[in-house]
């Protein structure tokens, strides 16, 4: 599947930009991370005991925020949040997170 390659490409960085519409819509992605930003950093900083989400690879956010869906990992906040997510709103933030850049630490 071409999207898989796609999301291993995100892990370089930026240069997603014309192609992660493969596996997820990117502006669909922007438009649910509205409610993810209010914890998560758009910066890719971390703070506190939330985690930076940015400049992941496709299939890895997928699989992460997956777990919490099916309440393998065990977080109360990102299970309820994420079980209110479809497969297409998951991948569609996985593309938008993915695109962004994460900082240099
Ligand atoms: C109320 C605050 C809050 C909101 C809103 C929120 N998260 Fe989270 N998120 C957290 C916390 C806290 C953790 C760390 C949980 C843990 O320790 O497992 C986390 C963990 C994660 C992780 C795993 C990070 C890692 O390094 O393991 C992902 C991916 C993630 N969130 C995605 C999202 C997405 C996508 C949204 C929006 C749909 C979202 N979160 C909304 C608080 C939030």
């Amino acid at each position: 599947m071409r999207a898989h390659i796609f999301g291993m490409c995100a892990a370089a960085g930026f240069f997603v930009s014309g192609g992660a519409s493969a596996e997820g819509d990117i502006a669909l992605g922007q438009y649910l991370s509205s409610e993810c930003v209010t914890c998560h950093q758009l910066s890719g900083k971390s703070v506190g005991a939330i985690p930076p989400i940015v400049g992941w690879p496709s299939d890895q956010f997928i699989a992460v925020v997956d777990s919490y869906r099916k309440k393998e990992r065990d977080n109360e906040v990102m299970q309820t949040i994420s079980a209110r997510l479809s497969d297409e709103e998951i991948s569609a933030l996985a593309a938008y997170f993915g695109s962004l850049k994460a900082p240099d630490e």
